[in-house]
C-alpha cells in the first residue's frame, strides 16, 4: 500500500506510523526523521535544514522533495510505503503525483488524523524521543519511559525536541493551517482521504486507523 499520513504536529502521526508500518509491512518514510538524522550527521543538507525547523518554518521545496523522492527510489520502498510529514503543502503533493506517475503507481489513501488544537500542544509538552530510534517515542505522561529519560526499547537517551519550544509549536500549528490543510482538500478531491480521531489511547487509534485502511483498500 502506497498510504500519506497527515496530520498536525503532535497528531501523534510518527507514534502511529511505527505501528502502521509494522503491521501492513511497509516502510515509515518521515521527512521529519530524514531532516534529524542529517542534522545529528552534520551533513550540508542537516545544516540547511536546521535553520528552518528551529524556526518552525518549512524546509524548502527543493531541498525536500529531492530527498524524499531518494528515500522513495530506495528498494524497500518499491511496493510501498507509509509517508509521514510529506507532502506538506502543495507544490509538494503535485510533486508527489509526478514521482508516482513516473513509476506507474498511485496512492492507496491519505489518513487524515485529527486533534483538538489543546491536545496537541499537550502532546507536544511532554514529548520525549530516542536519541537511538525516532520512532521510539515517550510522553512525561501519556506514555511515560519505566526510568526517567531512558528509552524502554533501547536504553538510549531520551532527548526534547529543539522545535518543541512553545513558540516554535505555535509557529508549527500556523504553518500547518497555511499550508498544509489544504492537501487534504486536494486528495479530497481525488477521493483519497479517510479522517480518523487520534483520541484515546495509542493502540486505539492505530486499532482505528487500521479499520478505515482496510475500507479504503
Ligand atoms: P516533523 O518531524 O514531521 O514534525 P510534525 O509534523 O510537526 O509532527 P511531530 O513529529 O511534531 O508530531 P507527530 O504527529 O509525529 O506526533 P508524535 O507521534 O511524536 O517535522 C518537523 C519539521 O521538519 C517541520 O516543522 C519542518 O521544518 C521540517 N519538515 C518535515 N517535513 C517537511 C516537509 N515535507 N516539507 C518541509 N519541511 C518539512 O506524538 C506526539 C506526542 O504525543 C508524543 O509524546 C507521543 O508519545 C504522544 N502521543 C501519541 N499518541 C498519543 C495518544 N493516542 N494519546 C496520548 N499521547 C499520545
Ligand atoms: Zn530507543
Amino acid at each position: 500500500m502506497r498510504i500519506v499520513l497527515v496530520g498536525p504536529p503532535g497528531a501523534g502521526k510518527g507514534t502511529q506510523a511505527a505501528f502502521l508500518a509494522k503491521n501492513l509491512s511497509i516502510p515509515h518514510i518521515s521527512t521529519g526523521d530524514l531532516f534529524r538524522a542529517n542534522i545529528s550527521q552534520g551533513t550540508p543538507l542537516g545544516q540547511k535544514a536546521q535553520e528552518y525547523m528551529r524556526a518552525g518554518q518549512l524546509v524548502p521545496d527543493e531541498i525536500t522533495i529531492g530527498m524524499a523522492k531518494e528515500r522513495m527510489q530506495q528498494p524497500d520502498a518499491q511496493s510501498g510505503f507509509l509517508l509521514d510529514g510529506f507532502p506538506r503543502n502543495l507544490v509538494q503533493a503535485e510533486a508527489l503525483d509526478g514521482i508516482l506517475h513516473e513509476t506507474g503507481t498511485k496512492l492507496d489513501a491519505v489518513l487524515d488524523l485529527e486533534v483538538p488544537e489543546d491536545e496537541v500542544v499537550r502532546r507536544i509538552a511532554g514529548r520525549r524521543m530516542c536519541r537511538n530510534d525516532s520512532s521510539h517515542i515517550f510522553h512525561v505522561e501519556y506514555n511515560p519511559p519505566k526510568a526517567e529519560g531512558v528509552c524502554d526499547v533501547c536504553g538510549g537517551e531520551l532527548y526534547q525536541r529543539e522545535d518543541d519550544k512553545e513558540e516554535t509549536v505555535r509557529k508549527r500549528l500556523e504553518v500547518y493551517h497555511t499550508e498544509t490543510e489544504p492537501i487534504i482538500d486536494y486528495y479530497k478531491a481525488q477521493e483519497l482521504v479517510v479522517t480518523i480521531s487520534a483520541l484515546g489511547k495509542v493502540p486505539e487509534v492505530t486499532q482505528r486507523a487500521m479499520e478505515a485502511l482496510g475500507r479504503a483498500a
